[in-house]
């Protein structure tokens, strides 16, 4: 929809699926000449909220903004353009936003030339953009996941016509070859393999924030990894919402474990990959990751819920049967894999018994890790339509129950590893303690050692000395 000359977002038209042929831009991404030079000797601050998705694409962001000369900051006092990329998937998200963006507010009043931009998720909502061109007058810009490769154009609107610029286009979308990066770690990369959702989970939001599901070629993939395995990055994980459904609306007989397979082959020394949904996963791929050293013996595995009714009501198409035969799978067939997962607690009606299921799987699955959440209505999905009894305290209540029994199972799979040597990637010196590196293992865990002089991107091998319920302690062995 537009109005003046904005454009709006509309979660209904977002919604829509059509058979169409997805389109590829490959055209050279360049800036006009005359704008190459519009940050010059100016920075930008750059906040990401969310997931992997949006951490990826802030590296677009980057990369188009250094394009046009500006210069990175690590606060937002004194910064000329201000970027805020946000998350839709929970209430809690989008309020810590708009506080942050209420906070952000003064820094216009000492600067009336820097430029506030809003972008992500967050702004495929109409209530989100209503909201900010109500009561939020200092942001300049707005633009949505589809209008990425629009940055740049926006930004000169807003800087010469000095008005305000909404562009939130919802569609199915479309992919981008052409877009420039600059990636915020120097060993490790995330390469999109897949963007959107067609799974339409009823409480999720992120098939109406990001589109379609649309596979990446495999040769754009696969030459991107070869490219990083170049220039020497250690580990990269594929990215999509699902990625066991990469290559369904392309190829009829290249699938995701096609795919793996043949990243694997390029050497690269780690490979992962997420976010994994259950019902698509096949053999095949797990015998890929069995079969391959350098896939990583890990996996995030959202479960949800342990109860077959709520499963269906969330429209995630399989039973806790189903779930645990996937996982069964998996544990037989990878040595050591280590697994992670999301909780969703508090689903409409959720009752007390329904609830018990999932802490019965949580017993039977005994995760290495599990995100939990509250479940959070999310306007324009059909979970947000059903009536809910269930008071707030009762689910906080449930959460923490659920939280406490996650916390024993991470520390039990920890106390595991004391004695037994594994190899770390190294991130750099801790944070918390200079004297101390941390760097993760195979299986995802982060490793909190003593080292004489490693280097951030080596992979050294560490003893495991002690054991908490998120880290491991450890001390490099020294051959
Ligand atoms: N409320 C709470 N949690 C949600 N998630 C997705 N949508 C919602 C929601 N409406 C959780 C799911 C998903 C993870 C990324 O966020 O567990 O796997
Ligand atoms: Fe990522 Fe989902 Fe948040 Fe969008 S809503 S940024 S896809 S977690």
């Amino acid at each position: 929809m537009k109005i003046d000359n904005y454009s709006l977002p509309n979660l209904k038209t977002a919604q829509k699926r059509t058979k169409d042929e997805t389109m590829i831009e490959r055209s050279l991404f360049d800036i006009p000449e005359e704008y190459k030079h519009l940050g010059l000797n100016k920075t930008y601050y750059l906040r990401t909220y969310g997931c992997q998705a949006n951490e990826r694409d802030s590296e677009t962001i980057r990369g188009m903004a250094e394009m046009m000369g500006y210069l990175p900051v690590q606060s937002p006092e004194g910064a000329d353009l201000i970027i805020m990329n946000t998350c839709a998937i929970r209430q809690n998200a989008e309020d810590r936003v708009f506080g942050e963006l209420g906070q952000l507010k003064r820094l216009k009043y000492e600067n009336p030339d820097l430029i506030f931009v809003v972008c992500g998720c967050m702004t495929q909502e109409e209530e989100v953009v209503a909201r900010i061109l109500k009561t939020y007058d200092h942001i300049d810009v707005v633009f949505g996941t589809h209008n990425l490769h629009r940055f740049p154009d926006l930004l000169v609107q807003a800087h010469f016509n000095k008005e305000r610029v909404i562009e939130v286009y919802s569609k199915e979308g479309e992919i981008y070859e052409n877009l420039p990066v600059i990636r915020n770690m120097k060993s490790k990369a995330w390469v999109n393999i897949m963007y959107g959702c067609d799974k339409f989970c009823t409480y999720c939001i992120v098939p109406y924030t990001r589109g379609k599901e649309r596979s990446r070629l495999k040769e754009d993939i696969l030459n991107e990894v070869r490219i990083l395995a170049e220039e020497g990055y250690q580990e990269v994980t594929l990215l999509g919402q699902n990625v066991n459904a990469y290559g369904k609306d392309v190829y009829s007989d290249y699938d995701f474990s096609c795919l793996l397979k043949e990243v694997a082959k390029t050497g690269l020394p780690r490979i992962r990959f997420m976010t994994s949904h259950p019902w698509d996963f096949t053999d095949e791929m797990i015998d890929t990751m069995a079969e391959n050293p350098n896939i990583m013996p890990f996996i995030h595995l959202p479960m949800q819920s342990g109860n077959t009714e709520i499963l269906k009501i969330m429209g995630r198409r399989y039973t806790p049967q189903e779930y645990l035969s996937v996982y069964n799978k998996l544990k037989e067939r990878i040595k050591g894999i280590a697994f992670s997962t999301d909780i969703i607690v508090g689903f409409p009606n959720e009752t007390e018994q329904q609830f018990q299921d999932t802490l019965d799987m949580m017993d039977l699955c005994q995760f290495d890790n599990a995100y939990t959440f509250i479940y959070s209505p999310r306007s324009g999905t059909p979970a947000s339509k059903m009536e809910d009894n269930i008071p707030l305290d009762v689910k906080r209540e449930r959460l923490q129950r659920l939280n406490k029994k996650v916390g024993f199972y991470a520390l039990k799979n920890n106390q595991k590893w004391i004695g037994q040597i594994v190899p770390v990637l190294v991130d750099g010196p801790s944070k918390k303690n200079p004297d101390v590196y941390s760097g993760y293992t195979d299986t995802n865990k982060l490793v909190n050692f003593t080292a004489d002089q490693v280097q951030s991107g080596q992979i050294v091998q560490v003893e495991i000395t002690a054991a908490k319920t998120w880290t491991l302690n450890g001390k490099q062995l020294v051959v």
